[in-house]
Protein backbone atom coordinates (compact mmCIF):
# COMPACT_ATOMS: atom_id res chain seq x y z
CA UNK A 1 0.00 0.00 0.00
CA UNK A 2 1.15 3.14 -1.03
CA UNK A 3 1.55 5.86 1.69
CA UNK A 4 1.39 9.71 0.99
CA UNK A 5 3.80 11.99 2.89
CA UNK A 6 1.00 14.34 2.90
CA UNK A 7 -2.47 14.58 1.23
CA UNK A 8 -4.36 17.04 0.72
CA UNK A 9 -6.62 16.34 -1.59
CA UNK A 10 -8.56 14.33 1.37
CA UNK A 11 -8.52 17.87 3.27
CA UNK A 12 -10.11 19.57 -0.38
CA UNK A 13 -12.79 16.82 -0.27
CA UNK A 14 -14.17 17.10 2.99
CA UNK A 15 -14.19 21.10 2.63
CA UNK A 16 -15.30 21.55 -0.97
CA UNK A 17 -18.60 23.17 -0.81
CA UNK A 18 -17.36 26.18 1.76
CA UNK A 19 -14.63 26.20 -0.23
CA UNK A 20 -16.38 27.15 -3.52
CA UNK A 21 -19.01 28.70 -1.73
CA UNK A 22 -15.76 30.91 0.27
CA UNK A 23 -14.47 31.34 -3.48
CA UNK A 24 -17.41 32.52 -4.99
CA UNK A 25 -18.07 35.12 -2.28
CA UNK A 26 -15.04 36.59 -3.13
CA UNK A 27 -15.58 36.47 -6.61
CA UNK A 28 -18.89 38.35 -6.35
CA UNK A 29 -17.62 41.02 -4.07
CA UNK A 30 -14.69 41.49 -6.64
CA UNK A 31 -12.53 42.40 -3.58
CA UNK A 32 -9.46 40.52 -4.41
CA UNK A 33 -6.60 42.46 -1.72
CA UNK A 34 -7.35 42.47 1.67
CA UNK A 35 -10.78 43.85 2.52
CA UNK A 36 -13.75 42.21 4.71
CA UNK A 37 -12.23 38.97 4.12
CA UNK A 38 -8.66 39.34 5.54
CA UNK A 39 -10.09 41.60 8.56
CA UNK A 40 -12.64 39.12 8.96
CA UNK A 41 -9.67 36.18 9.31
CA UNK A 42 -7.52 38.61 11.48
CA UNK A 43 -10.35 38.85 13.98
CA UNK A 44 -10.73 35.38 14.37
CA UNK A 45 -7.05 34.50 14.42
CA UNK A 46 -6.47 36.92 17.15
CA UNK A 47 -9.90 35.55 18.94
CA UNK A 48 -7.46 32.03 18.66
CA UNK A 49 -4.21 33.90 19.42
CA UNK A 50 -5.23 35.40 23.29
CA UNK A 51 -6.32 38.58 21.81
CA UNK A 52 -3.32 39.42 19.98
CA UNK A 53 -3.19 41.90 16.65
CA UNK A 54 -2.48 39.79 13.79
CA UNK A 55 -1.72 41.26 10.65
CA UNK A 56 -2.09 39.23 7.47
CA UNK A 57 0.77 39.40 5.05
CA UNK A 58 1.91 37.82 1.81
CA UNK A 59 3.86 35.07 3.08
CA UNK A 60 5.68 33.52 6.07
CA UNK A 61 9.19 34.80 4.51
CA UNK A 62 7.46 38.78 4.44
CA UNK A 63 6.05 38.03 7.76
CA UNK A 64 10.11 37.27 8.97
CA UNK A 65 10.83 40.55 7.40
CA UNK A 66 8.12 42.79 7.99
CA UNK A 67 8.77 42.07 11.69
CA UNK A 68 12.58 42.73 11.43
CA UNK A 69 11.55 46.44 9.49
CA UNK A 70 8.77 47.09 11.91
CA UNK A 71 11.78 47.27 14.56
CA UNK A 72 14.29 48.54 11.80
CA UNK A 73 16.66 46.18 12.49
CA UNK A 74 18.99 46.57 9.84
CA UNK A 75 22.25 46.86 8.69
CA UNK A 76 25.16 46.13 11.29
CA UNK A 77 22.91 44.63 13.70
CA UNK A 78 22.69 41.00 14.23
CA UNK A 79 20.28 38.73 14.84
CA UNK A 80 20.66 35.24 16.66
CA UNK A 81 19.14 32.03 15.00
CA UNK A 82 19.38 28.25 14.12
CA UNK A 83 20.70 27.30 11.54
CA UNK A 84 18.38 24.27 11.40
CA UNK A 85 15.30 25.77 9.56
CA UNK A 86 13.78 26.50 6.78
CA UNK A 87 15.84 28.94 4.25
CA UNK A 88 13.63 31.82 5.19
CA UNK A 89 14.50 32.37 9.05
CA UNK A 90 18.42 33.61 7.85
CA UNK A 91 16.91 34.81 4.25
CA UNK A 92 14.81 37.33 6.02
CA UNK A 93 17.49 38.32 8.55
CA UNK A 94 19.97 38.81 5.40
CA UNK A 95 16.84 40.06 3.16
CA UNK A 96 17.27 42.94 5.56
CA UNK A 97 21.08 44.07 5.91
CA UNK A 98 21.28 42.12 9.62
CA UNK A 99 23.71 39.61 9.92
CA UNK A 100 22.31 36.24 10.84
CA UNK A 101 24.09 34.59 14.06
CA UNK A 102 23.87 30.98 14.57
CA UNK A 103 24.03 28.72 17.77
CA UNK A 104 23.60 25.07 17.79
CA UNK A 105 20.53 22.71 18.50
CA UNK A 106 19.10 20.38 21.07
CA UNK A 107 19.98 16.62 19.68
CA UNK A 108 16.62 15.69 21.04
CA UNK A 109 14.13 18.40 20.22
CA UNK A 110 16.48 19.90 17.27
CA UNK A 111 14.98 23.40 18.99
CA UNK A 112 18.01 26.51 19.04
CA UNK A 113 19.62 26.07 22.30
CA UNK A 114 18.64 28.69 24.72
CA UNK A 115 21.94 28.80 27.11
CA UNK A 116 24.11 29.24 23.65
CA UNK A 117 22.10 32.12 22.44
CA UNK A 118 22.53 33.74 25.85
CA UNK A 119 26.57 33.42 25.22
CA UNK A 120 26.10 34.52 21.68
CA UNK A 121 24.59 37.55 22.72
CA UNK A 122 26.76 41.07 21.62
CA UNK A 123 26.34 44.79 21.62
CA UNK A 124 25.07 44.51 18.36
CA UNK A 125 22.68 41.58 18.96
CA UNK A 126 19.26 43.66 18.42
CA UNK A 127 16.87 40.16 18.47
CA UNK A 128 16.16 36.49 18.84
CA UNK A 129 14.35 34.78 16.37
CA UNK A 130 13.76 30.93 17.80
CA UNK A 131 12.36 28.78 15.62
CA UNK A 132 9.07 26.60 16.71
CA UNK A 133 10.79 24.04 14.37
CA UNK A 134 8.26 20.84 13.65
CA UNK A 135 5.73 22.45 15.11
CA UNK A 136 6.96 22.59 18.71
CA UNK A 137 7.99 25.72 20.90
CA UNK A 138 11.47 26.60 22.08
CA UNK A 139 11.45 27.58 25.77
CA UNK A 140 11.25 31.12 25.68
CA UNK A 141 11.37 31.78 29.15
CA UNK A 142 14.83 32.36 28.98
CA UNK A 143 14.91 34.22 26.07
CA UNK A 144 12.20 36.67 27.47
CA UNK A 145 14.05 37.15 30.92
CA UNK A 146 17.15 37.96 28.78
CA UNK A 147 15.13 40.37 26.08
CA UNK A 148 14.05 42.16 28.92
CA UNK A 149 17.42 42.73 30.53
CA UNK A 150 19.23 43.93 27.60
CA UNK A 151 16.63 45.35 25.58
CA UNK A 152 16.64 42.84 22.76
CA UNK A 153 13.28 41.97 20.94
CA UNK A 154 11.85 38.20 20.62
CA UNK A 155 10.72 37.57 16.70
CA UNK A 156 8.93 34.13 17.27
CA UNK A 157 9.01 32.48 13.86
CA UNK A 158 5.68 30.61 14.42
CA UNK A 159 5.92 29.36 10.43
CA UNK A 160 5.46 25.88 11.45
CA UNK A 161 3.39 26.08 15.02
CA UNK A 162 0.39 27.30 14.79
CA UNK A 163 -1.75 26.67 17.73
CA UNK A 164 1.08 24.53 19.52
CA UNK A 165 1.58 25.41 23.36
CA UNK A 166 3.95 25.85 25.79
CA UNK A 167 4.02 26.05 29.86
CA UNK A 168 5.77 29.74 30.31
CA UNK A 169 5.53 31.49 33.68
CA UNK A 170 3.59 28.87 35.22
CA UNK A 171 0.95 29.69 32.44
CA UNK A 172 0.06 28.14 29.22
CA UNK A 173 0.37 30.36 26.19
CA UNK A 174 0.37 29.97 22.40
CA UNK A 175 2.85 30.43 19.65
CA UNK A 176 3.42 33.62 18.10
CA UNK A 177 1.73 35.38 21.60
CA UNK A 178 5.03 35.69 23.49
CA UNK A 179 7.38 37.56 21.86
CA UNK A 180 7.16 40.82 20.11
CA UNK A 181 6.31 39.32 17.06
CA UNK A 182 5.16 36.20 15.87
CA UNK A 183 5.27 34.66 12.05
CA UNK A 184 3.12 32.56 10.62
CA UNK A 185 2.94 30.71 7.19
CA UNK A 186 -0.52 29.84 5.61
CA UNK A 187 2.08 27.67 2.88
CA UNK A 188 -0.51 25.34 1.42
CA UNK A 189 1.12 22.33 3.59
CA UNK A 190 1.16 23.89 6.42
CA UNK A 191 -1.44 22.97 9.95
CA UNK A 192 -3.42 25.68 8.31
CA UNK A 193 -2.34 26.35 5.12
CA UNK A 194 -3.92 28.37 1.64
CA UNK A 195 -4.54 27.64 -1.64
CA UNK A 196 -0.85 29.62 -2.20
CA UNK A 197 1.21 31.76 -0.39
CA UNK A 198 -0.06 33.41 2.78
CA UNK A 199 1.12 34.76 6.25
CA UNK A 200 0.62 36.50 9.14
CA UNK A 201 1.91 38.90 11.63
CA UNK A 202 1.08 38.83 15.15
CA UNK A 203 1.81 41.74 18.22
CA UNK A 204 0.85 42.54 21.34
CA UNK A 205 1.70 46.03 20.83
CA UNK A 206 -0.95 48.10 19.22
CA UNK A 207 1.89 50.45 17.69
CA UNK A 208 3.97 47.44 16.09
CA UNK A 209 0.69 46.38 14.76
CA UNK A 210 0.32 49.27 13.08
CA UNK A 211 3.53 49.74 11.85
CA UNK A 212 3.64 46.62 9.94
CA UNK A 213 -0.08 47.43 8.71
CA UNK A 214 1.31 50.16 6.84
CA UNK A 215 4.89 48.40 6.17
CA UNK A 216 2.58 45.90 4.07
CA UNK A 217 1.42 48.47 1.91
CA UNK A 218 4.68 50.28 0.92
CA UNK A 219 4.77 52.03 4.41
CA UNK A 220 1.81 54.02 3.78
CA UNK A 221 -0.15 56.04 6.49
CA UNK A 222 -2.82 57.46 4.63
CA UNK A 223 -3.64 57.63 0.78
CA UNK A 224 -0.35 58.08 -1.35
CA UNK A 225 1.10 59.20 1.90
CA UNK A 226 4.19 57.45 2.80
CA UNK A 227 6.37 57.60 6.16
CA UNK A 228 9.16 54.82 5.16
CA UNK A 229 9.42 52.74 2.49
CA UNK A 230 7.96 49.47 3.01
CA UNK A 231 7.15 45.87 0.88
CA UNK A 232 3.43 45.39 -1.23
CA UNK A 233 2.75 42.48 1.02
CA UNK A 234 -0.46 42.13 1.09
CA UNK A 235 -2.82 38.90 1.50
CA UNK A 236 -5.41 37.98 -1.21
CA UNK A 237 -8.80 38.14 0.18
CA UNK A 238 -8.94 34.48 -1.76
CA UNK A 239 -6.63 33.10 0.82
CA UNK A 240 -8.12 34.64 3.51
CA UNK A 241 -11.63 33.34 2.35
CA UNK A 242 -10.71 29.89 2.40
CA UNK A 243 -8.23 29.78 5.51
CA UNK A 244 -11.11 31.02 7.30
CA UNK A 245 -12.87 27.84 6.28
CA UNK A 246 -10.51 25.58 7.60
CA UNK A 247 -9.33 28.02 11.06
CA UNK A 248 -12.24 25.79 12.62
CA UNK A 249 -10.84 22.44 12.26
CA UNK A 250 -7.47 23.34 12.84
CA UNK A 251 -7.68 22.04 16.42
CA UNK A 252 -9.35 18.60 15.44
CA UNK A 253 -6.58 18.47 13.08
CA UNK A 254 -3.63 18.93 15.43
CA UNK A 255 -5.03 16.72 17.68
CA UNK A 256 -5.13 13.93 14.80
CA UNK A 257 -1.60 14.31 14.12
CA UNK A 258 -0.78 13.98 17.83
CA UNK A 259 -2.92 11.20 17.95
CA UNK A 260 -0.66 9.65 14.83
CA UNK A 261 2.20 10.47 16.95
CA UNK A 262 1.42 8.14 19.59
CA UNK A 263 0.17 5.79 17.53
CA UNK A 264 3.78 5.65 15.96
CA UNK A 265 5.36 5.68 19.42
CA UNK A 266 3.38 2.38 20.13
CA UNK A 267 4.10 0.78 16.83
CA UNK A 268 8.25 1.40 16.64
CA UNK A 269 8.09 0.24 19.86
CA UNK A 270 6.43 -2.65 19.46
CA UNK A 271 8.47 -3.18 16.08
CA UNK A 272 11.65 -3.18 18.60
CA UNK A 273 13.48 0.39 16.64
CA UNK A 274 13.72 2.02 19.32
CA UNK A 275 15.38 2.57 22.65
CA UNK A 276 19.41 3.06 23.33
CA UNK A 277 20.60 0.82 20.55
CA UNK A 278 17.21 0.98 18.02
CA UNK A 279 18.27 2.50 14.46
CA UNK A 280 15.54 5.01 14.77
CA UNK A 281 15.11 7.77 17.11
CA UNK A 282 11.05 9.24 17.70
CA UNK A 283 10.22 12.79 17.98
CA UNK A 284 10.78 13.97 21.83
CA UNK A 285 8.04 16.27 22.97
CA UNK A 286 9.39 18.99 25.56
CA UNK A 287 7.49 18.33 29.31
CA UNK A 288 4.66 20.74 29.32
CA UNK A 289 4.33 21.66 25.48
CA UNK A 290 1.49 20.41 22.92
CA UNK A 291 3.85 19.54 20.20
CA UNK A 292 1.34 20.09 16.34
CA UNK A 293 3.48 17.73 14.50
CA UNK A 294 3.64 19.77 11.38
CA UNK A 295 6.43 17.08 11.05
CA UNK A 296 6.39 13.58 12.10
CA UNK A 297 10.66 14.22 12.13
CA UNK A 298 12.79 10.91 13.34
CA UNK A 299 16.30 10.17 13.11
CA UNK A 300 17.07 7.25 11.41
CA UNK A 301 20.57 4.94 11.11
CA UNK A 302 21.31 4.76 7.40
CA UNK A 303 18.95 7.89 6.61
CA UNK A 304 19.57 8.16 3.02
CA UNK A 305 19.27 4.50 2.36
CA UNK A 306 16.10 4.20 4.48
CA UNK A 307 14.93 7.10 2.59
CA UNK A 308 15.59 5.70 -0.40
CA UNK A 309 13.90 2.21 0.33
CA UNK A 310 10.96 4.00 1.43
CA UNK A 311 10.49 5.53 -1.35
CA UNK A 312 11.29 2.51 -3.50
CA UNK A 313 8.12 0.72 -1.55
CA UNK A 314 5.87 3.75 -2.16
CA UNK A 315 6.05 5.44 0.75
CA UNK A 316 6.44 9.14 1.01
CA UNK A 317 8.74 10.71 3.11
CA UNK A 318 11.38 13.75 2.86
CA UNK A 319 14.16 15.45 4.56
CA UNK A 320 13.88 18.65 6.66
CA UNK A 321 16.91 20.08 5.63
CA UNK A 322 19.65 18.37 4.21
CA UNK A 323 21.89 21.73 4.42
CA UNK A 324 22.12 23.87 7.59
CA UNK A 325 21.69 26.97 7.47
CA UNK A 326 25.60 28.31 7.78
CA UNK A 327 26.58 25.93 5.10
CA UNK A 328 24.40 27.35 2.40
CA UNK A 329 26.45 29.03 -0.54
CA UNK A 330 24.78 32.11 -0.20
CA UNK A 331 26.10 32.89 3.30
CA UNK A 332 29.67 32.33 2.86
CA UNK A 333 30.32 35.26 3.76
CA UNK A 334 29.57 34.55 7.26
CA UNK A 335 32.89 31.82 7.02
CA UNK A 336 31.11 29.10 8.46
CA UNK A 337 32.66 25.37 7.89
CA UNK A 338 31.68 22.29 8.48
CA UNK A 339 32.12 21.49 12.53
CA UNK A 340 30.83 24.95 13.37
CA UNK A 341 27.00 23.49 14.47
CA UNK A 342 27.74 19.69 14.77
CA UNK A 343 24.45 19.10 16.39
CA UNK A 344 22.66 20.84 13.41
CA UNK A 345 24.97 19.18 10.91
CA UNK A 346 24.42 16.04 12.29
CA UNK A 347 20.77 16.96 12.26
CA UNK A 348 20.67 17.59 8.50
CA UNK A 349 22.39 14.06 7.89
CA UNK A 350 20.22 12.06 10.03
CA UNK A 351 16.76 13.06 9.91
CA UNK A 352 13.62 12.02 8.02
CA UNK A 353 10.00 13.42 8.08
CA UNK A 354 7.74 10.94 7.81
CA UNK A 355 3.96 10.66 6.87
CA UNK A 356 1.61 12.33 9.81
CA UNK A 357 -0.87 13.91 8.28
CA UNK A 358 -4.45 14.41 10.08
CA UNK A 359 -6.11 11.95 7.82
CA UNK A 360 -3.64 9.21 8.09
CA UNK A 361 -5.02 5.99 9.19
CA UNK A 362 -3.89 3.16 11.40
CA UNK A 363 -3.13 0.74 8.62
CA UNK A 364 -1.14 3.54 6.61
CA UNK A 365 0.79 4.08 10.10
CA UNK A 366 1.65 0.21 10.49
CA UNK A 367 2.73 -0.10 6.55
CA UNK A 368 5.20 3.00 7.00
CA UNK A 369 6.64 0.86 10.12
CA UNK A 370 6.76 -2.03 8.69
CA UNK A 371 8.58 -0.60 5.85
CA UNK A 372 11.31 0.63 8.04
CA UNK A 373 11.08 -2.65 10.44
CA UNK A 374 11.81 -4.26 6.82
CA UNK A 375 14.72 -2.05 5.80
CA UNK A 376 16.65 -2.83 9.00
CA UNK A 377 15.87 -6.54 8.63
CA UNK A 378 17.71 -6.98 5.25
C1 LIG B 1 10.38 27.75 9.80
C2 LIG B 1 9.85 28.51 8.62
N1 LIG B 1 10.06 29.83 8.55
C3 LIG B 1 9.58 30.57 7.54
C4 LIG B 1 8.86 30.00 6.52
C5 LIG B 1 8.44 30.85 5.38
O1 LIG B 1 7.09 30.78 5.08
P1 LIG B 1 6.55 30.96 3.58
O2 LIG B 1 6.88 29.73 2.82
O3 LIG B 1 5.09 31.16 3.78
O4 LIG B 1 7.20 32.18 3.03
C6 LIG B 1 8.60 28.63 6.56
C7 LIG B 1 7.79 27.97 5.54
O5 LIG B 1 7.91 27.42 4.62
C8 LIG B 1 9.12 27.86 7.61
O6 LIG B 1 8.93 26.54 7.67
Amino acid sequence: MAVPLLDLKQQYRALEPQIQEAVRRVFESQQFILGEEVAALEREISRALEGVHAVGVASGTDALILALMALEIGDGDEVITTPYSFFATAGAIHRVGARPVFVDIDPETYLIRTDLVLRAVTPRTRAVLPVHLFGQMVDLDPLLEMARRRGLWIIEDAAQSIGATARTNGAIAQSGTLGTFGCFSFFPTKNLGGAGDGGLVTTRDSALADRVRSLRRHGEESTYVHTRVGLNSRLDALQAAILRVKLPHLESWNAAREANASRYQELFEKAGLIGPDGPIFLPRSRTGARHTYHQYVVRARGRDDLAASLKAAGIGCAIYYPIPLHLQQCFASLRHHRGDFPVAETAAASTLALPIFPGLVEPQQEEVVDAVRRFYSR
